[in-house]
């Protein structure tokens, strides 16, 4: 029993002992205050062992998630070039409004494999090792890329750890592991499983899970500069980047993060901070967005967004007639996930990048190119300035309604 119990009895009886002297001790009002007490301290023992129980039960949840927690079905007759992708098709036919737009998600949705996968590992790969075809030669895109401080190497670790198991167990037919090794049945490659080295750790994800990932802390020595009580962007790779280079965005919090995002600071600053104070592992959320570019590349750091534009440009709507829906015109849609790691408690945003020829789209039917066509006009002004809209709408519209 514990000490607080104990104190709570003695005071009863006290106050029993009390009222019995107050009223002249007799052996009557004797028998009904031990009946009285008796019952008292029943319900007493009653309540405090199952709040005992429920403080228990708190703890186990707490110490239930562990990196098997992380370990989804296997799907035996998984064909990773045959599996039909998801449609990321997040946009209303509805003004549009900021929220955080956010849903949980099963553990199983998590990561996926579909048939862009060897496509994505390639150009992902390319891009981090400063050889990929569409960036000048002398562009240090791995800088640009790839991020660890010391404070993040533990959780790059555990991460490592959780999304191999997570492969493994997942697509049995696409992934193997012995006493030493992952084997990565797609493209016949091999990877230790006690690596620590924080890089070769980040490059193995990149060779292994099309999503980009990015781990946020928060940052102790940072709590009195502003926004320093958030979390910060510690670690991770940022290889398909819409609009903005990730290396300005790192070692920095999440309002510094979105600065660029119209109406951040009002809309969404508070519910997300809120949010991610309130993350726990073992728990999985979604959320999606949506942009069109005016050409193929995977990462971008100057164009996609109104505010790599000079400060008066007037954006000018493009001509249809020298547009080619089949080959530059994009539509781009990020399908995020967030999750926190059971052991490091960093938080883990991973992104899946879409990015689908404006053709294909159109492809999907009338419903999808209608509703497309009402997100845009749904756009206020400064959303469709941060978007780039005023120049791809109009003719984007032509198009999918002809
Ligand atoms: C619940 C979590 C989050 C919400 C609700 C959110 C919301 C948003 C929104 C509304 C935008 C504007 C474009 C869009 O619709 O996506 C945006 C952009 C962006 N977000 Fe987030 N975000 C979240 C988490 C994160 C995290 C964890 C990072 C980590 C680095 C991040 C990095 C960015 C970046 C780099 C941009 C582009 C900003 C720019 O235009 O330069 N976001 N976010």
């Amino acid at each position: 029993m514990d000490l607080d119990v104990i104190n709570k009895l003695n005071e009863i009886l006290l106050h029993f002992k009390l009222v019995l002297n107050f009223n002249n001790f007799n052996l009557s009002i004797h028998s009904c205050s031990i009946i009285a007490l008796s019952f008292i301290f029943i319900i007493y023992i009653l309540i405090s062992i199952t709040s005992s129980k429920k403080v228990a039960s708190i703890s186990v949840n707490e110490e239930k998630f562990n990196k098997n927690s992380y370990i989804p079905k296997p799907i035996y007759d998984f064909q990773w070039d045959k599996v039909v992708p998801v449609k990321s098709y997040p946009f209303k036919n509805a003004p549009y409004k900021l929220t955080m737009g956010i849903k949980n998600l099963n553990l199983q949705e998590w990561l996926l494999i579909e048939p862009t996968y060897l496509n994505r590992i390639e150009n992902k790969t390319k891009i981090i090792n400063n050889s990929h075809a569409d960036y000048p030669k002398d562009k240090d895109m791995r800088n640009s890329t790839l991020f660890v401080t010391p404070e993040v190497i533990p959780s790059i670790i555990e991460f490592y750890d959780i999304v191999m198991n997570y492969m493994y167990n997942k697509y049995p037919t696409c992934f193997n592991k012995d006493e030493h090794y992952y084997y990565n049945l797609i493209t016949s490659k091999k990877y230790k499983i006690d690596e620590t080295d924080p890089n070769k750790l980040q490059e193995y994800l990149v060779e292994n899970i099309e999503e980009d990932f990015i781990i946020l802390m928060k940052d102790e020595t940072k709590v009195n500069e502003p926004n320093g009580q958030e979390y910060f962007f510690k670690g991770g790779v940022f290889a398909f980047a819409a609009g903005f280079n990730p290396r300005d965005r790192f070692n920095k919090p999440l309002s510094f993060i979105h600065h660029p995002v119209p109406n951040y600071e009002t809309k969404l600053k508070f519910s997300m901070n809120k949010f991610f104070d309130r993350l726990k592992p073992g728990e999985f959320v979604t959320r999606s967005n949506f942009s069109i570019q005016t050409h193929s590349k995977f990462y971008v750091d100057d164009a996609n967004k109104g505010h790599n534009l000079p400060k008066d440009f007037v954006q000018k709507p493009l001509d249809y007639d020298d547009l080619n829906f089949e080959k530059n015109q994009h539509y781009r849609s990020e399908r995020q996930v967030l999750t926190k790691l059971p052991k490091t408690k960093a938080i883990v945003f991973t992104i899946r990048t879409y990015l689908l020829p404006l053709s294909q789209v159109k492809n999907d039917g009338k419903e999808v190119c209608e509703r497309l066509v009402g997100a845009i006009d749904g756009f206020p002004e400064e959303v469709a300035q941060y978007k780039r809209s005023q120049e791809w709408g109009p003719a984007l519209k032509k198009y999918l309604l002809s």
